[in-house]
């Protein structure tokens, strides 16, 4: 019975050896109910009294070897399994990733910015002004008073009898005159809002960009070299400026200003739908009114201004035929700029 017990503690343990040894088979042919170890327990009856103890030590090492050799093949099984796993999932993080989309800035921003940094560099400062304006600054200190037919062509969305959503940038000239002396010179860009229905060509919301200069002895040549330095820097150099008279309430001589199109050189294509032309911008020297208005002295001191639309520049710019294009955020669209 001993040699048999040897037998099985040889067996079992050169089993365990191998590296591919089957660990639950092992436990099953040896320690298992019907195993050989048990098999050998069930015959110790037949022995002798003396025998019986010395077999059964035998036994119980024989089964202490196996059940150790077995926990430690399951563990070095772990173990194994473990690195493998750590290698098969290893991260490589030398391998490019995927890209995630990121955005640009929007069309109407970009000249925005344009149009800041040519008039910063022309000694310019920015101001801003609040969307929810005063009936007496977007409308009566610019010589616009009630009943003015101006109104009409700025209607805009009411909020009380006098609070509304401002229709232009030109109250923000006020704002600024009345808390800074001469000499000024200041852009402000902005939205507005007209009760505009939208269409290809109109939008309940756009963006304008004003500019005021004041000092003593601004004039009228001052603002055209101005625009004329501003319509070459974003139109090319060899764009030239054109003023055809207009009417603003609030300046005094007003002008429309006109570029020289860019595409065709002024012979008349497509863009500029044949005249050569295309109409910027509103401009004009301040009204003495205004600036009385704003407690600045019109006999010391004079002023231009000018307002673009930042849609209309950015439209002319790239050939855009459709202002809805700008507000819908189509990536077909946006991808473009
Ligand atoms: N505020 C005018 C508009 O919205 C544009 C304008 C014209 C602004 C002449 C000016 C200016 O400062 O001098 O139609």
């Amino acid at each position: 019975m001993k040699e048999k017990l040897e037998k099985i503690r040889l067996e079992a343990l050169g089993q365990l050896e191998a590296a591919d040894a089957d660990i639950e088979q092992i436990k099953i042919k040896y320690l298992g109910k019907k195993g050989e170890l048990t098999a050998v327990l069930r015959g110790m009856g037949a022995l002798s009294a003396e025998e019986r103890p010395i077999v059964g030590q035998l036994a119980n090492e024989v089964r202490a070897a196996i059940e150790a050799a077995i926990a430690e093949k399951a563990k070095e099984a772990q173990a194994k399994a473990l690195e493998q796993k750590l290698k098969a999932e290893k991260l490589d993080v030398t391998m490019p990733g995927t890209p995630a989309p990121v955005g640009h800035i929007h069309p109407l921003t970009q000249v925005q910015r344009e149009l800041e940094d040519i008039f910063i560099g022309m000694g310019f400062s920015i101001v801003e002004g609040p969307e929810v304006e005063l009936d007496y600054y977007n409308f009566q200190a610019l010589n616009i008073p009630e009943n003015h037919p101006a109104r009409d062509t700025q209607d805009t969305f009411y909020i009380g009898e006098n609070v509304l959503l401002r229709s232009q940038t030109s109250p923000v000239q006020v704002r600024t005159m009345e808390h800074q002396k001469p000499p000024i010179r200041i852009i402000s860009p902005g939205r507005v809002y007209r009760s505009d229905a939208l269409d290809a060509t109109h939008s309940p919301l756009v963006h304008q960009q004003e500019g005021l200069d004041v000092d003593k002895g601004s004039t009228m040549g001052d603002l055209k070299g101005t625009l004329e330095i501003f319509a070459k820097k974003l139109f090319g150099e060899s764009t030239r400026i054109r003023f055809r008279p207009h009417h603003f309430p609030f300046t005094e001589p007003s002008a429309e200003v006109d570029v020289s199109c860019f595409v065709c050189g002024g012979k008349g294509c497509r863009l500029c739908k044949g005249e050569g032309w295309i109409e910027i911008l509103g401009a004009g020297m301040v009204h003495p009114f205004v600036l009385s208005n704003c407690g600045i002295d019109p006999e010391e001191y004079s002023g231009f201004a000018f307002g673009l639309g930042i849609e209309r520049i950015t439209m002319t710019k790239y050939g855009i035929d459709d202002i809805r294009l700008f507000y819908e955020n189509d990536e077909r669209f946006l991808e473009q700029f």
